[in-house]
């Protein structure tokens, strides 16, 4: 078992609308690398929470006729309980309206514009108040004069404000990037982040006068922070850092730096060059890798509350279990890349995978083991060896999978065994050897190892699908208890125990038969 801490975060989330299904992958991407690290004996860490100040979120709660925190307390509680259904196993929620998050990156703020990073100038330009983000004037002609996510021209902004002096550190993030390949992920995204730092990088307004919800620049109260470098600082906040508590101190110590921010492809740039240059003016260490995976999108386009086209992850939680959703949204898209979501390609996946492989041999394994051995797990007397070792590749794989975080690879090494299991099965037919009373020892050598193939598969599933291997277990006889699973002593061929009892029960994945309408949800 590996030892050592594994800190990962998700973006926080913007309590402005009810979350979607593109919000629910990016969380249910990093809950699986949090579980396999658990898995892996690593004291894990695993942070989530919601980032709630801003322009945005101050009209929303206007036009709600709402305070902005009694509009986002709202928003927050249906927030948690879609993790909650979800199955996140988060360790922290961060808020940034909590009063630790506050009074710590007041301080981060004082201790910047002290030492000179940051300063006060005058600031004139394009701004999207949804994007929170200013852009520049080629920017603007090049989108024809409207943010295309958000659908809504842009508005000048002029005023006093402070800056963050990002070309001081810009040379030293390039040498940084350059010299850690892993830090920017995918590679694509760390050429992106290469080419925009090499243009040269301007200051940064981190200040605004326009609205006060946001946390006030102690220094100048009528300056609220930007959002951004509120949001930013969670990652440090949550954990303990500049704490007046010696347990949070500690806590910072024990899990500084991260070691994996999952982000969405469209914020990397703030987690690549404002994050890592935050943190060397304050003297902290990187993380160890930024990760931007790929949208979610329709086939209309990407998914957003301002174009109406959201999937509501409650609907298909309802319709076909959280185990199902989770499953289908980390197999069907390369982890790093754009993936097409259509309910029809949900039942696709469904049917192809789960009902035909995983849940047909679970079923046909069962009854042959009912039927061949009096119901009982056999001896593996005579055992050819083929699935113990195509189990041994498939495991070296998800783990290289799981390391490099190719979510979708590591499912496909899993589905591996399970389609050689069925193939297996046709290729030995336990059912010709019933019949021959010198091949018993040849049938319990295959029979078992099509059980403990599927013994091995649902510990590799269990960071993906947290109930299935249950009910796997469940089937196989052998009680779970609540009992953890250990990554690689889990997996070790030969943890069924001969003798144990199976329990044949109702198949774990029905075929759906209902068609459904091309991408309709
Ligand atoms: N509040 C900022 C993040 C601050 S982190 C210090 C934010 N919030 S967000 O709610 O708009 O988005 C959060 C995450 O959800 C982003 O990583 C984003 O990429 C992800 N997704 C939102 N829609 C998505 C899809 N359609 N597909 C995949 N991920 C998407 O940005």
């Amino acid at each position: 078992m590996a030892s050592g801490k594994f800190y990962i975060t998700t973006p926080i989330y913007y309590p402005s609308d009810k979350l979607h299904i593109g919000h629910a992958y990016t969380t249910v991407a990093a809950d699986a690398i949090a579980r396999y690290h658990r898995m892996r004996g690593e004291d894990t860490f695993f942070l989530t929470g919601t980032d709630e100040h801003g322009q945005k979120i101050q009209r929303k709660a206007l036009n709600a006729g709402k305070t902005p925190k009694e509009f986002v307390d709202g928003i927050v509680e249906g927030i948690i309980r879609l993790w909650d259904r979800l199955l996140i196993s988060y360790d922290d929620f961060i808020r940034t309206t909590e009063e630790r998050h506050i009074s710590v990156v007041e301080k981060i703020f004082q201790r910047l514009y002290d030492q000179g990073d940051i300063y006060k100038s005058a600031y004139e330009g394009w701004y999207c108040a949804d994007c929170e983000a200013f852009f520049t004037e080629t920017q603007v002609d090049d989108l024809g004069g409207r943010c295309p996510d958000h659908d809504k021209p842009f508005e000048m902004l002029k005023e006093e404000s402070y800056f963050l002096r990002l070309s001081r550190y810009a040379d030293d993030l390039l040498k940084y990037i350059e010299e850690h390949q892993d830090f920017i992920q995918p590679v694509s995204r760390r050429n992106e982040m290469v080419n925009f730092i090499k243009q040269g990088l301007e200051d940064l307004c981190v200040s605004r006068t326009t609205f006060d919800w946001g946390i006030k620049a102690p220094f100048d109260p009528n300056h609220v922070i930007y959002v951004w470098v509120d949001a930013l600082s969670n990652y440090i906040t949550a954990i303990g850092y500049l704490s007046d508590d010696v347990k949070q101190v500690e806590k910072f110590e024990r899990y500084w730096p991260a070691d994996v921010h999952l982000v969405g492809k469209e914020i990397v740039r703030f987690h690549a060059i404002i994050w890592p240059i935050l943190l060397m003016a304050l003297g902290l260490p990187l993380p160890r890798k930024v990760f931007g995976h790929g949208w979610l999108v329709l086939p209309d386009g990407k998914m957003s509350k301002a174009r109406g086209n959201v999937v509501d992850p409650h609907e298909l939680i309802d319709r076909y279990g959280v185990d199902v959703v989770r499953y289908f949204l980390l197999r069907e898209i390369p982890f790093g890349s754009d993936g097409f979501y259509s309910e029809q390609s949900l039942v696709q996946r469904y049917n192809a995978d789960l009902a035909n492989d995983l849940g047909n041999l679970l079923s046909r394994s069962t009854a042959m083991v009912q039927r061949f051995c009096n119901g009982k797990i056999p001896e593996p007397a005579e055992d050819d060896g083929i699935l113990r070792t195509e189990a041994a590749a498939c495991i070296e794989e998800y783990e290289k999978c799981m390391d490099s975080l190719e979510l979708s690879g590591a499912l496909q090494s899993v589905m591996r065994l399970i389609g050689r299991g069925n193939k297996y099965i046709d290729e030995a037919a336990p059912w010709e050897l019933a019949r021959q009373p010198e091949k018993q020892a040849r049938l319990g050598g295959v029979l078992y190892s099509i059980m403990e193939a599927q013994r091995v598969a649902a510990v590799m599933l269990s960071p993906f699908m947290p109930n299935v291997p249950g009910q796997i277990f469940e089937q196989l006889g052998v009680a779970l208890d609540g009992t953890s699973f250990w990554w690689p002593e889990s997996v070790q061929w030969g943890g069924l125990v001969p003798g144990t009892v199976v329990n044949r029960g109702a198949p774990i994945f029905p075929r759906y038969e209902a068609t459904i309408e091309a991408g309709g949800a």
